[in-house]
């Protein structure tokens, strides 16, 4: 089956994930405010979309938290408003989510059977987000994703970031966690898997990761190796870092229908790449 990915409207197609939306109409957040009812409302109108993809949310931890104000504003009535849209003009509506729907302490990778159990203000608001769009939307795509890399590292002012500025900069001893695991994902990867999805028009709630788990430290000693192989890369606990939430020690996801490839060979290409 052909899909027209031209009749496809992003909402926050100038973020990490959304820089690898190359098609379709992109409305930047000055254009239309998605917690503006009338804004989405009108904005839908005019580009008639037979697919919403919505990446716009509130994506800054420590604020959602601090904040639940400003997580409820974006990630419930941001969605709530794109969603009533997409149902009034029968489009499609793919919602980008997250592994912090989980509780977050299995031993193993959570996968689509289980079941969401938030601990955080960002975590449940990214779950109702999910309860409006498969309500609100016959047919949706809820793609779970974790721990993304991708798109101008110099724009990333959280973990990829910061340790790629650390290792450019020439620090010479660099530190990352060792008991959080997660699925550190490529957002090239996550986009393509998506567009698969959407052509094949294959509807419900999906775990989109790279394969394999990994911890933070993990991840800098891989960036280390491509960038200054050199660096000493020093394993801490969760203390070391005092945090205004409790990190889960799981955040892996694994997909009972989607296998993308390792996240090591994806990370890789990203650095050399794109960095
Ligand atoms: N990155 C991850 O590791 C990760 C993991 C799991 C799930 N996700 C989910 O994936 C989605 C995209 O994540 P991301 O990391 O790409 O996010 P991001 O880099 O923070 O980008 C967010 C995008 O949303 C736009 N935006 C923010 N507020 C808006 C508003 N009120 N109206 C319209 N647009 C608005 C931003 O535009 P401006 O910059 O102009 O405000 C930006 O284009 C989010 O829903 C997030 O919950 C991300």
């Amino acid at each position: 089956m052909s899909f027209d990915f031209e009749k496809v409207l992003t909402f926050g197609a100038s973020g990490t994930i959304g820089s690898y939306i190359d098609f379709g109409s992109r409305p930047t957040h000055a254009e239309c405010d998605i917690t503006d009812a009338d804004a989405v409302e009108e904005v839908v109108a005019r580009y008639k979309p037979s697919a919403i993809i919505l990446l716009a949310g509130a994506t800054d931890m420590t604020r959602t938290e601090a904040e639940p104000a400003y997580a409820y504003e974006l990630n419930v009535r941001g969605t709530y408003n794109v969603a009533r849209a997409a149902r009034s003009h029968g489009a499609v509506m793919v919602y980008a989510s997250t592994s912090r729907v989980f509780k977050g302490n299995k031993p193993d990778p959570y996968t689509e059977d289980d079941l969401p159990e938030p601990e955080t203000h960002y975590g449940r608001t990214k779950h109702i987000g999910e309860i409006i769009t498969a309500t609100l939307v016959p047919k949706h795509i809820i793609a779970r994703t974790s721990w993304v890399f991708g798109g101008k590292i110099q724009n990333d002012t959280k973990f990829y970031g910061k340790v790629f500025q650390q290792l450019q900069s020439g620090q010479s001893e660099i530190v990352g966690l060792n008991d959080v695991h997660g699925s550190p994902t490529y957002g090239k990867d996550y986009i393509a898997a998506i567009k698969t999805l959407m052509s094949e028009g294959n509807f419900g709630t999906f775990h989109v990761a790279n394969l394999g788990i990994a911890t933070r430290y993990d991840l800098a000693s891989a960036m280390a190796l491509q960038i200054k192989p050199d660096a000493v890369v020093r394993a801490v606990g969760r203390s070391f870092f005092p945090t205004g939430s409790p990190l889960p020690t799981n955040e892996s996801i694994a997909s009972k229908h989607i296998t993308l490839r390792p996240w090591q060979e994806a990370l890789v290409e990203y650095l050399n790449e794109e960095c």
